[in-house]
């Protein structure tokens, strides 16, 4: 049941992601962008968000990596966030392999505004997926109406524990979401029914709400959050 819902997502994704946009010198189909050493620094001066694969062609990791990139590399161009998938042979220009310390291959690294950090994730394209949606994603959302905590808990899939702050100020939870900003999702709900207090179960706010869905977990703390040290275990 699950494995059908999913494919009918992927095809409602490859519908809404068919497109083709100039960026820069760079043209956005939802490919894997081949890059070299003369357009590289360019790429990553031009995409907010770009994951690059610094590959080389005789590597057998290498090669069960690129299916799954080009499956992703779709899903990721079409997200609110879009992370740009490319790659580039790091044997072949050896100058940019060290430039970038590749040193094993493949190397993966997404770069945020021109910063890389390693990307040391799940490599099937579905939870790739997952893992750089939640990379790019701001470190706390600000949900404002109801449909903001619909909306919220249903983007944020079922990879990783979600935790929503209702009438909890941003800069409570701000450390906490960006020290697990790989591992969990932040939102901070100023506006919203009693609904949500039924459904998640709670009387009084400052409320935390987290849920881990792939196993319908639900926690519950209550404010004052001033100076509080959430420990939250992975
Ligand atoms: C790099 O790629 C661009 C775009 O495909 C191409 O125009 C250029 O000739 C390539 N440069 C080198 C050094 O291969």
């Amino acid at each position: 049941m699950r494995s059908l819902l999913f494919l009918h997502f992927l095809l409602f994704l490859h519908a809404i992601t068919s497109f083709s946009i100039a960026w820069g010198q760079f043209v956005v189909d939802g490919r894997v962008i081949e890059l070299n050493e003369s357009n590289i620094d360019e790429a990553i001066s031009t995409f907010d968000y770009i994951f690059i694969d610094f590959y080389a062609p005789w590597c057998g990791h290498c090669m069960r990596l690129n299916p799954e990139l080009d499956k992703a590399a779709p899903i990721l161009a079409g997200l609110k966030n879009p992370v740009i998938v490319a790659k580039v042979d790091a044997d072949k220009y050896k100058s940019l392999s060290n430039k970038h310390n590749i040193e094993a291959f493949p190397t993966l690294k997404l770069f945020i505004h021109g910063v890389p950090t390693k990307y040391y994730g799940p490599r099937k394209f579905d939870t790739l997926v997952q893992h750089l949606k939640k990379y790019s994603a701001p470190d706390v959302a600000i949900l404002n109406a109801d449909s903001g905590v619909a909306e919220f808990v249903e983007e944020a899939g079922i990879e990783f524990p979600v935790f929503i702050g209702f009438n909890v100020k941003e800069s409570m939870i701000s450390n906490l979401a960006i020290k697990y900003k790989k591992e969990a999702w932040f939102s901070v709900a100023e506006d919203f029914s009693e609904e949500w207090m039924s459904l998640y179960d709670f009387d009084k706010v400052p409320a935390l709400v987290g849920l881990r869905p792939s196993d319908s977990e639900k926690s519950l703390f209550y404010g004052p959050f001033e100076g509080t040290m959430f420990k939250y275990n992975s």
